[in-house]
């Protein structure tokens, strides 16, 4: 679940973050809002999940995404995310579905759901929710472990690829930490794309919630995530209600106007 090799350093929301970046090998066992965010043996979870992000590198250069994201979910848990010798990314998953405004949602979409661990949370905040994965294999795993609740659906599809049939069809649509890996490159034109794409799986008034790695924000890692989310931001599709920082992630909250607010049009080329 996480791109780097390290977890670190002091992290402050109402200030700039000190945070790692690759090859800082220091490690911060923080506090954030009076909780343990994450425990020493996460570095666990941070140097496996390293490992699956350069296989899973090396094999869609030759081999293409299904096949390389397939490859990884093979083990079982690719990015250590059920495992539960790890804190972090439970707490996170948890963070997130907190920051949901409160409401009840008809129909959400887990976008890249992965083992359907966020999709999960999800629940008891939708009527119903679909998840969806690249990865068969993933899409197999997330089926067969959340069959006790039957609201909870996952399928395989690639979401550059969405059929148009899921338009305008969910009122909440998560996207955490599947961005990034899109195929490179990811220009600013493309990340447009994409938002102004995403934005359509929306009803009027539906929401979007955007997380994504985020430590100093100066490291690559991070400025890929900013402008991932400046994509978003950027979107006439989509308004930003609300931004969360937390160690190490960057959150965005998002809402698709009303109808009153005209066709989603803009060019990517625009401003
Ligand atoms: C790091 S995992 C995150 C999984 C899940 N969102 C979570 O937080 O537990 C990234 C997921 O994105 C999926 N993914 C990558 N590219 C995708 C694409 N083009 N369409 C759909 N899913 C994709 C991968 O298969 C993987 O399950």
């Amino acid at each position: 679940m996480c791109r780097f090799v390290t977890v670190a350093a002091s992290h402050d929301a109402a200030g700039p973050a000190e945070g790692p970046s690759r090859g800082d090998m220091s490690v911060a066992i923080g506090r954030f809002g009076g909780f343990l965010f994450m425990s020493p043996r996460d570095i666990g979870l941070f140097l496996r999940s390293a490992r699956t992000d350069a296989s899973i590198a090396r094999m869609r250069a030759t081999d293409g995404d299904l096949a390389a994201f397939d490859a990884a979910y093979e083990g079982g848990d690719p990015w250590a995310s059920a495992d539960p010798r790890y804190v972090y990314q439970r707490r996170k998953y948890d963070v997130l579905a907190s920051l949901l405004p409160p409401r009840r949602f008809a129909r959400a979409l887990d976008l890249g759901s992965g083992l359907g661990l966020m999709a999960r949370r999800l629940a008891a905040h939708a009527d119903e929710v679909v998840g969806i994965d690249i990865s068969e294999a993933a899409v197999a795993h997330a089926t067969t472990a959340h069959r006790d609740l039957p609201q909870l659906s996952f399928m395989q599809g690639d979401m550059m690829a969405l059929p148009a049939v899921l338009e305008g069809s969910f009122d909440l649509l998560v996207l955490a930490d599947t961005l990034y890996y899109l195929p490179p490159p990811l220009t600013d034109a493309t990340l447009k794309e994409v938002a102004l794409r995403l934005a359509r799986l929306l009803r009027p008034g539906g929401v979007c919630l955007l997380a994504n790695h985020y430590f100093s924000g100066a490291d690559a890692d991070s400025r890929l995530s900013r402008r991932i989310h400046q994509a978003f931001a950027w979107s006439p599709g989509l308004q930003v209600t609300a931004e969360h920082r937390r160690p190490f992630y960057l959150v965005t909250m998002l809402e698709r106007p009303g109808d009153d607010a005209g066709p989603i049009t803009r060019s990517v080329l625009g401003t």
